[in-house]
């Protein structure tokens, strides 16, 4: 068996400035830099004081200028990467089924994340050869249609657009993971257009940030309306 520490990738062979395709990006020395000037100004303080507070701000009124985004959308973060944001959404913004394109490795993550969550009916997963990418149509009974935008594994990219002839009020989610700040976008074709931050926003991982579509389905029920179901014992946001 071949020893995989032993493998050298030969110099030519090396991207020159260290980023490359839809990898991981370098994170800049001039990076780093600001967060060691900032030091104690932000780190070790209260993320609920001012310092932290007007750094997110910041944030989230730059992504949703860069986005151009529509009236009322709000800027998400979370923790965890957009691995973790699957799990929100499986959660809380799949009502019962999804519809998901799956043509790589990231956008099957996401279509088991949903297909085996035992409180969701089996999704609907369509597939394509490897390269290529399949179309999403609509599916009676179908409450969230998701795909990735960029298939990081395969470079296939994938519009946004809303499917035609979905049910009422079926969400639209977009895993921009690879493409947001590569690949132009208009946000109003997605109710939830999410990434993580290390690909073309050269930060590291372990975040992951959504634009929201202002609406019932993308907003967090009030705690006193939360409910906990069966066996599980996990809690559940009621049906809008
Ligand atoms: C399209 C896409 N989705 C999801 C992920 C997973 O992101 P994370 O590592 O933040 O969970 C990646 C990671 O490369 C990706 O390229």
């Amino acid at each position: 068996m071949t020893d995989n520490a032993d493998i050298r990738i030969p110099a030519d062979l090396l991207p020159l400035d260290g980023r490359f395709g839809a990898g991981p990006s370098k994170v800049r020395a001039g990076q780093l830099a600001a967060l060691a000037d900032a030091g104690q100004s932000i780190l070790g303080t209260s993320h609920r004081q001012a310092p932290v507070r007007n750094l997110v701000g910041e944030v989230r009124d730059g992504l949703s200028t860069f986005f151009r985004a529509p009236e009322g959308y709000e800027v998400v973060l979370g923790v965890g990467g957009s691995t973790a944001f699957w799990d929100v959404a499986a959660f809380g913004l799949v009502r019962s089924r999804a519809q998901h394109l799956s043509f790589g490795e990231f956008g099957s993550k996401f279509a088991s994340t949903t297909d085996r969550a035992p409180f969701l009916e089996a999704s609907s997963i369509l597939t394509s050869e490897p390269g290529t990418r399949p179309t999403a149509r609509p599916e009676q009974g179908v409450d969230a249609y998701a795909w990735p935008q960029n298939e990081t594994s395969t470079g296939v990219a994938a519009p946004v657009l809303r499917v035609d002839g979905a049910d009422d009020g079926a969400l639209t989610l977009i895993d921009a993971t690879s493409a947001a700040g590569g690949l132009d976008v208009d946000v109003s074709q997605a109710d939830v257009y999410y990434f993580a931050p290390q690909k073309n926003f050269a930060s590291d991982g372990g975040l992951w940030l959504g634009l929201f579509m202002p609406g019932p389905r993308t907003k967090p029920p009030p705690a006193s309306q939360l409910r906990c179901c069966g066996s599980t014992g996990r809690t559940t946001a009621p049906s809008p």
